[in-house]
């Protein structure tokens, strides 16, 4: 059987992948262009691919021998899911492993925010470090009885809570489904609609998949329902914004600032209105980027491939 990986993954992984399959790998800048993956995926059983890479109906449709897909991600938005049921082909994916590393780096967003460490960061390497322990100089504010809204109550908006109760931080959250009374009480979150989550937060931190309802959801109008000191926090897809009226309340100062890990376009153009704020930290969609976690999506991405080109199911199977 052929397969195609649109970018290299760890050697164990392709050592492993080889000794059962034809690979071949892209090499070259990413995402894969359209019509490259169009011709490269013709004669291939099976396809990994990443979360950058549009793998819509045109090119499954042009995967006639196409018996797998395999995102190394646990989003899926960037796979026609429709089309590849309608052609029962099986789509893995790789959720759980990442919760950890993700929920972390919302941690670390947030820390970084309040405590504006990029800002002093940058003031020591300018040579601008004059005042020491001074009483108004580099101050942030508490992560201590703050309002955490957290906008998608799964596994990594769960995760999240999780750490933000360790900072002693009062926990509100809206999501599509939600939880049991009792989870909630168990997790120690209050759940509240949209408006009341963004008008009472001290940081929003969106945890949602992106879907055609949470399309660009955060637009101006929410934003500007939030208090002129609060933060925003996007470590899940970047198109759940509106990135024009983010940058213009953060230009006009309506929010105090933005942690965000993924973009629009990724990778976003340094020339970006939003790259040039500096109430913003800014990370390359490095949430789960860590060496145990991606080497643990990379063991689930294979295998899942692995099952599903022996007609078994993916440990992890997208489901409608
Ligand atoms: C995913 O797996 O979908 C994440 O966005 C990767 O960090």
């Amino acid at each position: 059987m052929k397969i195609l990986l649109t970018r290299r993954l760890h050697d164990f992984a392709i050592k492993e992948l080889k000794k059962k399959y034809d690979v071949e790998i892209y090499t070259g800048n990413i995402p894969m262009p359209k019509k490259l993956l169009m011709s490269k995926i013709k004669d291939k059983d099976g396809i990994i691919c990443y979360p950058y890479d549009s793998i819509d109906a045109d090119v499954i449709n042009a995967g006639t021998k196409l018996k797998a897909i395999s995102a190394y991600s646990v989003g899926y938005d960037h796979i026609d899911i429709k089309t590849a049921m309608s052609k029962g082909i099986p789509v893995g994916h790789t959720p759980e492993v990442l919760t950890r590393a993700t929920a972390d780096m919302t941690m670390a967003l947030m820390l970084s925010l309040f405590r504006r460490i990029p800002e002093c960061d940058k003031l020591i390497r300018n040579d601008k470090w004059n005042t020491i322990f001074g009483p108004y100089e580099f101050l942030g504010t508490d992560l201590y009885q703050k309002t955490l809204g957290i906008f998608g109550m799964g596994r990594i908006g769960k995760a999240v809570a999780k750490r933000a109760t360790g900072f002693e931080m009062k926990i509100i959250y809206h999501s599509r489904t939600r939880l049991s009374i009792k989870e909630e009480k168990k997790i120690g979150v209050k759940y509240v609609s949209l408006d009341n989550l963004f008008r009472t937060s001290d940081v929003v931190s969106i945890h949602s998949p992106y879907t055609p309802q949470t399309h660009e959801i955060v637009n101006l109008k929410l934003l500007k329902k939030m208090k002129k000191t609060s933060f925003l926090i996007n470590t899940a897809r970047g198109k759940i914004i509106n990135e024009k009226d983010l940058a213009i309340a953060l230009k006009r100062k309506i929010i105090a600032g933005a942690g965000l890990d993924v973009f629009q376009r990724e990778p976003i153009n340094s020339k970006h209105p939003i790259v040039k704020m500096n109430n913003v930290v800014l990370t390359p969609h490095s949430g789960s980027a860590t060496v145990e976690t991606r080497k643990k999506m990379a063991e689930i991405a294979i295998k899942n491939l692995i099952l599903s080109l022996s007609g078994r199911k993916p440990i992890y199977q997208v489901k409608l």
